[in-house]
């Protein structure tokens, strides 16, 4: 149903406007306390979503994919990994489609579930975690179809100790996002 494809340099606009510049996209930044005029440029986005990120350079500590729909060759959404601020074998996810037209049709965890199974073959990942917003119901249910459970957070268990501070209390506030792990 959907293909993960390695995205490049040239999709990296594409990710960052499908994130801040699709119809979903005002919700999201509110729940990040941005607003239209306070959210991230492009520039911003580069400092965040590194090049790594996009050239396949450094697989150890992330990759990004584009989700394909296979019937069409359609590219609907971006998924990928981060792993240069978790423990060894751990690998933390992010995924957004293109437009709200395209959800809740069970992309989302299509995608998940291939990418899961993806890095636990080639790369040995055996531990996976998603921190969605609470308020973000559609996330947290679409990551729960993908076989991941609501768990209390152990930053110790999860990340390097030089990342706890700054990423125990996830991208919405301390409180304010759900922990979702899934081990195979
Ligand atoms: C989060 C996301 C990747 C999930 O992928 P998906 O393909 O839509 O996932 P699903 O098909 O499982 O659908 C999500 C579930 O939420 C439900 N849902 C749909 N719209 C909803 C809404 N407005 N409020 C609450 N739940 C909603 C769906 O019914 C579905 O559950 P169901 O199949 O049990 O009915 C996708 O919805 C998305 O890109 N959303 C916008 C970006 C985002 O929030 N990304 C995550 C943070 S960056």
């Amino acid at each position: 149903m959907v293909k993960l494809v390695e995205a490049t340099l040239s999709d990296r606009k594409k990710a960052y406007d499908w994130l801040f510049n699709s119809d979903f996209s005002d919700f999201l930044m509110k729940l990040e306390g941005f607003t239209r005029e306070t959210m991230p440029a492009y520039e911003d986005f580069t400092g965040e979503y590194w090049d790594f990120f996009f050239d396949g350079t450094q697989p150890e500590n992330g990759r990004c994919f584009k989700i394909v729909d296979e019937s069409n060759n359609e590219e609907v959404g971006f998924i990928y990994y981060m792993a240069f601020h978790t423990k060894e074998g751990v690998a933390e996810l992010d995924v957004w489609l293109k437009s709200l037209e395209f959800t809740g049709k069970g992309i989302g965890p299509s995608a998940i579930t291939k990418l899961v199974q993806k890095l636990n073959k080639e790369l040995g990942f055996q531990t996976f975690f998603m921190r969605p917003a609470k308020e973000n119901t559609r996330a947290v249910n679409s990551y729960k179809k993908a076989g991941f459970n609501e768990t209390e957070l152990v930053a110790e268990d999860y990340y390097k100790p030089e990342f706890i501070e700054e990423y125990r209390k996830g991208g919405y506030g301390e409180g304010k996002d759900v922990f979702l792990l899934k081990k195979v």
